[in-house]
């Protein structure tokens, strides 16, 4: 029986695209359904375009639905992906260390409250390093916060703008995060993986 996977989105859902790209029918995971913050969600085309149920869960009432919506869906896996509101703690207790966030920069470095899309670029440009980079990791009550299961790296380029930095992020993102779903799917857990991995 394959991995069975929610993925959370907010946004337009380019993480989610490169996950379904990444795992064919025949793969050890499986999206079985999309979780999205905003009706208005541009990911919500693709659940619709690969025929996966979705779910729009909104304000305050979604953070207690979530929940309900994970155990009807029978989920073993949670994959936040462009996700922009926090894990109800119930949610985080109930699938704890089953729960994964990609961020686009190198954790704990960059993180936290307010901490995403091209805020984060913008952070680390001003912060003159020389490098950037996207994370997994395990989601626990604080944001950005859990063990680390994957990290690559990206230059930083002289010239950067906060959008180049973050295009060349993404596409890390769009290989670290499908690597680490199906090393999950192989160990039934997530696990942390090395670069040999992907
Ligand atoms: C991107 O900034 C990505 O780095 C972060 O969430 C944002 C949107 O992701 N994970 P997506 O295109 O909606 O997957």
């Amino acid at each position: 029986m394959p991995m069975r996977v929610a993925v959370c989105i907010s946004g337009r859902g380019s993480n989610l695209r490169a996950l379904l790209a990444a795992l064919g029918p025949a793969a050890p995971a499986q999206v079985v359904l999309i979780i999205s913050s905003s009706a208005e969600a541009g990911g919500l085309v693709l659940a619709r375009e690969a025929g996966i149920p979705s779910v729009v869960l909104a304000g305050q009432r979604g953070t207690s639905a979530m929940h309900q919506t994970l155990n009807d869906h029978r989920i073993d896996l949670v994959v936040l992906a462009g996700y922009l509101k926090q894990i109800p703690a119930d949610v985080v207790e109930s699938y704890r260390d089953r729960i994964i966030n990609v961020h686009p920069a190198l954790l704990p470095d960059f993180g936290g409250q307010g901490m995403y899309g091209i805020h984060v670029h913008r952070a680390v440009l001003a912060s003159g390093k020389r490098e950037s980079g996207a994370t997994v990791h395990l989601v626990d009550e604080e944001y950005d916060r859990g063990r680390i299961l994957a990290q690559e790296r990206v230059p930083v380029l002289p010239g950067d703008t906060p959008e180049l930095l973050a295009a060349r992020v993404l596409e890390v993102e769009h290989r670290l995060l499908p690597a680490v779903v199906l090393a999950a799917a192989r160990e039934g857990h997530p696990v942390p993986i090395g670069p040999s991995t992907r």
